[in-house]
């Protein structure tokens, strides 16, 4: 959907504009944390950040290449933490208790989710104070969005009342086919104001700008990609 695209591109527009930026990967496949580690490096993850008692930071936080952006990487050992807290009463809570003693560290905590509604997109949602929705250009855009917004309404009615939605994106957009804008008008029929004016179209800089460890600003400043992942920075700042 161009989830993991769009958290690790909008970070590193904040870090860019001189904001300390932490970006938390709580996808088990870990490909945010690849786009700026190397493997062999990582070895405290999101998953023991959650299951262990501890409450220091020492370990978990990486540096990334980029100025200003740290990270919390993850590794397919996440994908054990549903069966890890089963019966826990607080495992929905594990990610906002520990994310609270590092508030005033980062100006910008991002985080990237998986593509199902489990347990680890559950912390996120109760750890949040905004979620961004990016939809994916084609026939199956809005493919699981009920789901997505039932889930946020019921983590809205108790574990986290702050929780808004800030926004839905179109990503991975062609504008030369007429399908893409259909379904650009189909989403908007679905979330009216709250759509981002910016759509991210397709472009093949934003696939390779990760295999070399590095954001888009610096692979290829000048592409779409780039011009379009800092409107989008300066939307979402417009509307926190
Ligand atoms: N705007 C884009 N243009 C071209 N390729 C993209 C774009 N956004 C994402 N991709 C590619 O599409 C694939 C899925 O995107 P990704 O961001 O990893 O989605 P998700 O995290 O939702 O699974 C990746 O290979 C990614 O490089
Ligand atoms: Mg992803």
């Amino acid at each position: 959907m161009g989830k993991t695209t769009t958290a690790i591109n909008l970070a590193a527009a904040f870090a860019q504009k001189g904001q300390r930026v932490l970006l938390l990967d709580l996808d088990p496949q870990g490909n945010s944390s690849i786009s700026f580690l190397e493997p062999h490096v990582i070895n405290l993850s999101a998953y023991e950040m959650m299951v262990d008692g501890q409450q220091g930071w020492e370990g978990y936080i990486y540096q990334t290449p980029i100025k200003f952006l740290d990270i919390i990487p993850s590794r397919i050992s996440l994908a054990k933490l549903e069966a890890k807290l089963v019966g826990d009463f607080d495992a929905p809570f594990r990610l906002k208790d520990r994310l609270d003693s590092l508030e005033s560290s980062y100006e910008v905590i991002i985080i990237d989710t998986p593509p199902t509604l489990g347990l680890i997109t559950v912390n996120a949602l109760v750890a949040a104070t905004h979620v961004l929705i990016p939809i994916q250009s084609s026939f199956f855009a809005l493919e699981g969005t009920d789901d997505l917004l039932e889930t946020i309404e019921k983590v809205k009615a108790r574990p986290n009342p702050n929780l808004n939605v800030l926004g839905a994106v179109v990503t991975l957009h062609d504008r030369r086919t007429t399908l893409a804008r259909e379904v650009h008008e189909q989403v908007r029929k679905v979330f009216g104001a709250q759509l981002f004016e910016t759509v991210i179209t397709k472009s093949v800089r934003l696939e390779e700008a990760p295999a070399y460890k590095e954001s888009i600003f610096t692979f290829a400043p000048h592409s779409s990609g780039a011009i379009e992942y800092a409107k989008l920075c300066e939307e979402v700042l417009s509307r926190v």
